[in-house]
């Protein structure tokens, strides 16, 4: 099969350490399938899913089901993600070396959806993973803080009578495991960092020579809190939107490389959950689709990246964070590639029922964003191709 590159730009295949993909338990809001469609479409040749699902993946039966269910489908490398405690913000370490040691080869643990609280648990967990050489990611909520927080604590939330959620909340947890890891000697990576205190946090302990690394997601680029007006339940999310402020800084922060990478959060919900009262909403928001878009609105057409550094953050950076050897560069000669064709001046509309997602919630609807996905090869094969997924579950 002949691609026609003319007038595109290639990139290397983007890589995805946050995703959550709901299987298994809630598969009436997304499926492997169904989010591997989503992110071959989005230009993703691998993706991280997240522990939170039902069962949660913190033994290697879960974790293993993931890994061939993934590939099984084969539009895009699945690597599950472990929980870092038995059952999510537990009170025992799960057991990594299991996980790592199984068929899917874990290389990433975290409890996403919630925070490693216990300091003298995370301080474990950090010794573990060193010893196994995997990575910990870190939701950083302190969650005595945030108990009841709908929304991001600043004047929109009070205008609005939503509880607040501090940035407190996270940036108390980000300073304490950046210690727990210089003291350590460990690894440890921030997801979704939010605010602008973050960014000083990370760039303080990146100049002391902390093995501390920190994504940001495209929502946390482009939205911010004045967006809560309304209270469309769509712009619910963990951590919160933020305030203007925090948004510059990030992008600032991103451009500068003391944020290393995007990753989408990608996290579908259940129309009945994403509906009626804010209160009662569930948070997060779909991203795998619109990724790419939002950082060329946010990074690349204000000139803060250009495309090399578009690939740095979507694909070489976070492939390097979790040391995959065959994702993240341009083609080597020789070797089959991943690799992403984009149409830069394209503009399209987001219509969230289109999206390949079973489920719909997009906080960009209706928007129209620039660049888009033309075709996304995996180890030399097309997974996508102008819009629509190539079937590959026969496997070659
Ligand atoms: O918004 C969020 N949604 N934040 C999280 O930490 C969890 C995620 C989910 O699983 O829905
Ligand atoms: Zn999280
Ligand atoms: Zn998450």
């Amino acid at each position: 099969e002949r691609l026609d590159a003319a007038g595109g730009i290639l990139l290397p295949g983007f890589v995805d350490l946050h995703t959550h993909l709901r299987e298994p338990g809630r598969e009436d809001t997304e499926t492997i399938e169904t989010g591997s469609a989503a992110a071959a479409l989005g230009g993703y040749t691998a993706v991280f899913a997240m522990a939170n699902t039902d069962p949660v993946a913190d033994t290697a039966v879960v974790t293993d089901h993931v890994w061939r269910r993934g590939r099984e489908v084969g539009l895009v490398d699945v690597y599950p993600v472990g929980a870092v405690t038995v059952g999510l913000a537990g009170t025992k370490l799960a057991e990594l070396g299991t996980m790592a040691a199984g068929a899917a080869a874990v290389r990433m643990f975290s409890d996403d959806g919630k925070c490693v609280h216990d300091p003298l648990l995370m301080r474990r967990a950090l010794e573990y993973a060193t010893s196994l050489n995997v990575l910990i990611a870190q939701h950083a909520e302190e969650p005595r803080l945030t108990e009841g927080a709908l929304a991001h604590e600043g004047p929109t939330a009070s205008r609005l009578g939503l509880t607040g959620w501090p940035r407190a909340a996270e940036e108390s947890i980000v300073a304490r495991d950046v210690i727990l890891a210089r003291d350590a000697g460990a690894r440890v990576h921030i997801c979704h960092a939010s605010t602008a205190g973050t960014v000083e946090l990370l760039r303080w302990a990146k100049a002391q020579g902390i093995a501390i690394t920190a994504e940001v997601t495209p929502h946390h680029l482009l939205l911010d809190d004045s967006r809560l007006v309304g209270y469309d339940p769509v712009n619910k999310v963990n951590p919160p939107l933020r305030e203007v402020g925090d948004t510059v800084a990030l992008r600032r922060a991103l451009a500068e490389g003391v944020l290393d990478c995007v990753a989408t959060d990608h996290a579908p919900h259940a129309a009945q959950d994403k509906c009626c009262e804010f209160a009662l909403a569930r948070p997060g928001m779909l991203g795998l689709q619109t990724a790419l878009s939002v950082v060329v609105a946010t990074m690349l057409t204000p000139g803060l990246l250009d495309w090399r550094g578009v690939a740095r953050v979507l694909s070489e950076r976070p492939a390097q964070i979790v040391g995959l050897p065959d994702q993240g560069r341009p083609i080597v000669v020789g070797e089959p590639a991943n690799l992403v064709l984009v149409d830069p001046d394209a503009v399209w509309t987001v219509r969230g029922a289109e999206l390949a997602s079973i489920a719909d919630n997009t906080p960009y609807e209706s928007m129209e964003l620039p660049a888009q996905v033309t075709a996304t090869l995996l180890r030399g094969r097309i997974t996508a191709r102008d819009g629509k997924v190539v079937d590959r579950s026969w496997n070659d």
